[in-house]
């Protein structure tokens, strides 16, 4: 198994290119399941995640062809199956959002119930609510959703009882091919749910209101293939720029969407660092200061991001001040403060979804282990401040999402080597 070790102590600073992002890049794949047309997509992330679900489209019977760039077309023109399995299924739970594109192009799908990190019990209940109503019969057996209905899924008004990203997407792609009109109350407005959008607007859907709470979905009989880019990574971007602020370093992001890290950059303004964005690259200098210590509570779009929780954590655990960080999106999303308070850090839980951080002036580096994809993040960001030779154990979660991650971070001048 593969591990990262990190010599802390030195300051980043340097350029990253920003990848295309996991999130949207593994939705649009599935949406690829809408038409039986080549779709051309570009702009996709090296990730485990990324493997996974062109496996997941493989074995539906999609002609998947990627070229040295990560250009990758998809064909489903003659799907053998409408089956996504628990082995796929249960390593990365976003692979549950084939169920609404096969839905509503073959009027059945039978998909794993997810599993993904282990960050509170997630479950899919919105997901089903949604489909439900577009006229689909659900039934669960055997740790599967089945989902069928007769004829075209039938357009519905839908308010969701909480925002969920997955649950939109699902409801959303499967809404494109309804007869009539959708609307989605209560919908997410993360730049992931836009990106699809659009990419679907692209292929011939009438989508209008995404970016707000309201999505309203004209329904059309077929969808077309078409050429899109994925948007840049806004979690990878802001996990950099925390990075190179904690080591009091600089960074420059090319090729990165500053209008989606209004909250992050806002937070990293307050922890002293100076940010320069332009259209499309963000400039961050924290000259070699110390960060100071900042509450962070998380929330949906366009909030501070769950997804940025842990790697903030990190950099308030050596700041100068004490901080509390509120995690209001997942239960039990705090399974790195245990590792990080192996490093020195005095974290201590307040109750399951509040943690409060007493600032250190070092941390020392010992053994640790990655619990969940962003968590392991902030062991890397703990590790690049403390004392010493810090070894990180089950990095596969961080393949899941941060590509080349050694290479990046070597790019900024940090030390650090993947060991098996
Ligand atoms: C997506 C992102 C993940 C991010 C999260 C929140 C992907 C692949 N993952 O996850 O990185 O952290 O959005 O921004 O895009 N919930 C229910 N019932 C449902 C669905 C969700 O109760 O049917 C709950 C979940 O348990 C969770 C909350 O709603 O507490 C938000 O989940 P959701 O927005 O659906 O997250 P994901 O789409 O799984």
């Amino acid at each position: 198994m593969d591990k990262l070790l990190i010599t802390g102590g030195k300051t980043l600073s340097g350029t990253l290119r920003v990848s295309g992002a996991k999130n949207s890049a593994l939705k649009i794949l599935a949406g690829t399941l809408l038409t039986e047309e080549p779709v051309s997509i570009g702009n996709v992330p090296h990730l485990h995640d990324v493997t996974t679900m062109i496996e997941l489209l493989g074995s539906l019977g999609a002609d998947v062809v990627l070229d040295e760039k990560m250009r990758v077309e998809v064909t489903a023109a003659n799907l053998k199956s409408v089956r996504a399995p628990y082995e796929l299924v249960k390593t990365m739970r976003a692979s549950f959002v084939v169920l609404g594109p096969l839905l509503a192009r073959f009027g059945r799908a039978e998909v794993s119930l997810p599993g993904g990190c282990a960050i509170g019990a997630r479950p899919v209940d919105q997901h089903l609510k949604g489909l439900a109503a577009l006229g689909a019969r659900i039934d669960l057996a055997d740790g599967y959703v089945r989902a069928e209905m007769d004829g075209r899924l039938k357009g519905a008004d839908i308010t969701f009882d909480l925002v969920t990203v997955g649950g939109t997407e699902n409801v959303l792609m499967a809404a494109t091919l309804a007869e009539g009109t959708t609307r989605i109350a209560n919908a997410a407005r993360e730049p992931e749910i836009v990106d699809l959008a659009n990419f679907l607007n692209a292929m011939g859907a009438r989508i209008s209101g995404h970016g707000t709470s309201t999505l309203i979905v004209e329904g059309v009989e077929r969808l077309s293939g078409c050429r899109f880019d994925v948007m840049p990574d806004r979690v990878e971007a802001g996990t950099y720029l925390i990075a190179a602020a904690a080591t009091g370093g600089r960074v420059r992001l090319t090729e990165a969407a500053p209008d989606t890290l209004d909250a992050v950059i806002e937070k990293l303004e307050c922890s002293g660092a100076e940010i320069r964005c332009d259209v499309n690259s963000i400039e961050l200098d924290m000259h070699g200061r110390r960060p100071r210590a900042v509450d962070i509570r998380t929330d949906v779009y366009p909030g501070f991001p769950t997804d940025m929780q842990a790697q903030y954590l990190a950099m308030n655990a050596i700041a100068e001040g004490d901080s509390r960080v509120t995690e209001t999106i997942f239960e039990n999303r705090f399974m790195h403060v245990q590792e990080l308070n192996r490093l020195g850090a005095q974290i201590e839980l307040e109750n399951a979804s509040t943690a409060l951080v007493h600032g250190v002036a070092r941390l020392k580096a010992a053994p640790v282990m990655a619990t969940d994809l962003r968590a392991s993040f902030s062991l890397v960001v703990a590790a690049l401040m403390a004392e010493g030779t810090t070894l990180i154990d089950r990095i596969y979660h961080i393949d899941r999402g941060y590509e080349t991650i050694e290479e990046k971070l070597q790019l900024l001048g940090a030390d650090v080597q993947r060991v098996r």
